[in-house]
């Protein structure tokens, strides 16, 4: 043991340093960093190619043949590059996953029950109790009449129902580690927030840690601990969500926020932040925003920016004057309704 920190620091449930992915020699991830402690969620947040499903890929090792990978990636101190086959298998098995279809994780000729029964049983061998546990789970997951809702086949449920069993099933199984992919994209907003709430009340009861990945910033700091906001397959911002809806920092986390639509006063219009989002292999040397950027200087484009050190970090080079306020009649502010 480690004579001057002894046990009191306990390892990350997940780390992933420098984590460079590219795909036919294209750059599609340049130097991710991220860490992720038992039982807590962080929200990957950015905008449709930033890297985000990419960086779950990654971490699950399910990447395409001709993807070269570099960097580290530990789970529960486990280096989940080195693995060898039986031991990835395993792996992945304790990882639960949800994406944004469904219908794609389901076998359509089979009723919901037995996708549900499978799961309960690899942990509870007897059929009575592997059912009685599914029927719970589907109760706790408020669905109602659990018992004939086994019965029935996917095509019979609605998108949101179909994607609550789908966790719940996820989550009986108490992973360590649930990676949810724009999980609730493809439901309508009021389903979304009631299916986002139960699954973090389940998760939390499982003690089960979490990436939520969204293109909403909003939903993500609504319900997770922690924001990483990706850009260019880089993470510009990371920090407590809290501070990330209140103090957000990085000039692409302000347009970000600033951009989103204005619920309250339910403008029809959104605001859109200028330019095209720029994939991570058209990038140059420096920070990816620079080109979008309202505060960019030559060297924006040309250096890599340092991340600030500290529990709220960020990647630009004008962080100082962001942070001095020098910079707020040139950036983005989030649009508060009156
Ligand atoms: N199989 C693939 N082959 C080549 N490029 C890919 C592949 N999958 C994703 N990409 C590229 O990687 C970048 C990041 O994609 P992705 O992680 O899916 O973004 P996000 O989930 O943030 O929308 C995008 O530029 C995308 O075009
Ligand atoms: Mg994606």
């Amino acid at each position: 043991m480690n004579a001057v920190h002894g046990s009191s620091v306990a390892p990350g449930l997940l780390e992933i340093d420098d984590l460079h992915v590219a795909i036919g020699g294209v750059p599609i991830l340049r130097g991710v960093s991220l860490q992720v402690e038992n039982g807590t969620s962080l929200g990957i947040v950015g905008e449709s190619g930033s890297g985000k499903s990419m960086t779950l890929r990654a971490v699950t090792r399910l990447l395409p043949k001709n993807a070269t990978v570099s960097g580290r990636v530990t789970v529960s101190g486990r280096d989940v590059l080195a693995m060898d086959a039986a031991a990835l298998r395993r792996y992945r098995r304790s990882v639960g996953m949800v994406f944004q279809d469904p219908r794609s994780a389901v076998n359509p000729i089979h009723p919901v029950g037995s996708f549900l029964l499978e799961r309960a049983k690899d942990s509870n061998a007897d059929l009575r109790a592997a059912r009685e546990r599914a029927v719970a789970t589907l109760r706790r997951m408020r669905i109602s009449d659990p018992e004939a809702r086994m019965a029935q086949y996917p095509f019979e449920l609605s998108g949101g129902l179909l994607q609550r069993v789908m966790i719940a099933s996820v989550l009986m199984e108490r992973p360590a580690l649930l990676l949810a992919d724009e999980p609730t994209t493809a439901l309508d907003v009021t389903t979304q927030a009631d299916v986002l709430a139960l699954t973090d009340e389940l998760r939390r009861e499982s003690g089960t840690a979490m990436i939520f990945v969204s293109h909403d910033l909003d939903l993500a700091t609504a319900i997770c601990d922690r924001i990483a906001v990706m850009y260019g397959g880089q993470v510009l911002e990371e920090g407590p969500a809290a501070e990330i809806a209140s103090t957000p920092k990085h000039p692409y986390t302000r347009a970000l926020l600033a951009s989103r639509p204005d619920l309250d006063r339910r403008l029809p219009e959104i605001r859109v932040i200028d330019g095209a989002p720029r994939a991570a292999s058209d990038a140059g040397p420096g920070c990816p925003f620079a080109s979008r950027c309202p505060v960019a200087l030559d060297r924006c484009a040309q250096l890599p920016p340092p991340a600030t050190a500290g529990d709220h970090s960020v990647r630009c080079h004008r962080i100082a004057e962001v942070d001095a306020g020098i910079l707020d009649a040139e950036l983005p502010l989030r649009v508060v309704a009156s």
